[in-house]
């Protein structure tokens, strides 16, 4: 296919599509769209900024003008998100289709979203807590929904969101097309996702597993305590917007507090800031008024700037999979972009993680970082210092504490081996 007329769609989506200078559809659109269409549910996945949200959209708005009597979900994992494929919805809903829409995401005035509900929209598109307020409050009615789409479906079917959107399942008819999309799709969560699929089409372009190849791709083996200057000397050398993912909230507010001492113009955005100072920072660095955006896993899924040329990660993430979403914040629809990493010696299991993930033939890197830890535990082991304290013996209860630790220890350790894709995965 190769052009969007050759859909057939709906004469007012195509004059819409024609109105946002929509040419060429991009492959998943062109392989998905005609299955979506004839109502097929479907397991999509495209790399990074290949136009997944017009996939879904375009199917979506042709389903609500050829069946009156149907209304559409869109789920997917953060605000921000949401908002912005509301914004492209409704960039595509001509004012003669008569199709309403309201975006429900926390963290803003309920109030404003029980208007919008009263002026009965078809097309809903949310966050899934916000989603299930409206829902035991009554105030949002699925009954008509036919068209369900889950943006970002790994993230959305992980450990976290999977009771949230089971509860918002049982408000929604059983006979519905189910539309599943994403950059990345873990086998584990393939499982989980053929449970809520009706003889679903399985659509791949590309890879789940290597991030876009107009990725340039750069990385920085630093010390600790070099890590700040060394990104400071990155973010003279380079030019354009940069996002910059840092751990946790704490690191983001750090980071920004030392970057604007340092001169530079940025701020950030997480979860624990108000919804509308996060919508703001988004708006200004979209408009490029500030040009450093630090950030937490909240900005890696589906948010599209296209000005961004730069992402940096000061720190890995949590999960391999979210590396592949992160540095997909640039090089979107065709464009060029760099990606830099920032490895410590420290980040050597969750860098082999992500290199078996995106390039599963390497070995070398692990082989590196064990020699490197091996060399460090060796200089502070406990030999070494008994070598300096010839004299003083080992201290009886050590070994005693550190039986009795040990239950301790492996219950903590079993909590960070489940918060890594856990409930608790605020960011
Ligand atoms: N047919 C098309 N022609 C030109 N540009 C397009 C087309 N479809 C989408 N785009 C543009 O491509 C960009 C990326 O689209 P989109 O955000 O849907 O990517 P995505 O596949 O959802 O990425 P991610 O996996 O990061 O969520 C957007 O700026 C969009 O306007
Ligand atoms: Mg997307």
């Amino acid at each position: 296919m190769e052009t969007f007329a050759e859909l057939k769609l709906n004469p007012l989506l195509m004059q819409s599509i024609t109105r946002m200078q929509f040419k060429i559809p991009t492959p998943i659109q062109a392989q998905a769209i005609p299955h979506a269409l004839i109502g097929k549910d479907i397991l999509g996945t495209a790399q990074t900024g290949t136009g997944k949200t017009l996939c879904y959209g375009i199917a979506c708005l042709n389903k609500l003008l050829s069946d009156k009597g149907s209304n559409a979900l869109i789920i997917c994992p953060t605000r921000e998100l949401a908002v912005q494929i509301g914004e492209v919805l409704v960039g595509l809903i001509e004012h003669k289709m008569f199709i309403k829409s309201a975006t429900l995401i926390g963290g803003e005035s309920i109030e404003k979203q029980l208007r919008q509900l009263r002026k009965r929209p078809r097309l809903i598109i949310g966050t899934p807590g916000r989603l299930n307020d409206h829902l035991q409050r009554k105030s949002l009615r699925l009954n008509q929904t036919y068209f369900l789409v889950l943006d970002e479906t790994d993230r959305m079917l992980d450990m976290g969101f999977t009771p949230q959107i089971e509860q918002i399942l049982k408000y929604i008819p059983r006979r519905h097309q189910t539309l599943l999309f994403s950059a990345t799709l873990p086998q584990n969560i393939i499982k989980i996702a053929e449970r809520y699929l009706v003889e679903p089409v399985r659509i791949r372009v590309g890879s789940t597993t290597t991030p876009i190849q107009k990725i340039k791709q750069e990385v920085i083996r630093v010390n600790e305590g070099d890590k700040y200057n060394q990104l400071l000397n990155q973010l003279y050398e380079r030019k354009g917007s940069i996002l910059l993912f840092v751990k946790t909230k704490r690191n983001a507010d750090k980071m920004v507090d030392r970057l604007r001492k340092d001169g530079h113009s940025c701020d950030c955005m997480h979860g624990n800031l108000r919804q509308s100072k996060r919508q703001r920072t988004l708006i200004a660095f979209r408009s490029e008024k500030i040009r450093i955006l630090v950030s937490t896993e909240l900005a890696a899924r589906g948010l599209d700037v296209p000005s961004i040329q730069h992402v940096i990660n000061y720190h890995l993430p949590q999960v391999p999979e979210d590396f592949i979403h992160r540095i997909g914040r640039t090089a979107r629809a065709g464009a060029e972009g760099c990606a830099l990493t920032f490895i410590t010696p420290s980040d050597g299991q969750m860098w082999n993680e992500i290199q078996k993930l995106i390039n599963p033939g390497t070995h070398q890197e692990f082989n590196n970082f064990k020699k490197f830890n091996y060399k460090k535990r060796k200089k502070f082991s406990r030999f070494k210092q008994r070598g300096n304290n010839e004299n003083k013996p080992f201290k009886k209860s050590y070994f005693d504490r550190s039986n009795k630790n040990k239950h301790r220890r492996k219950k903590k350790f079993r909590f960070k081996k489940h918060s890594r894709r856990g409930k608790n995965r605020a960011f």
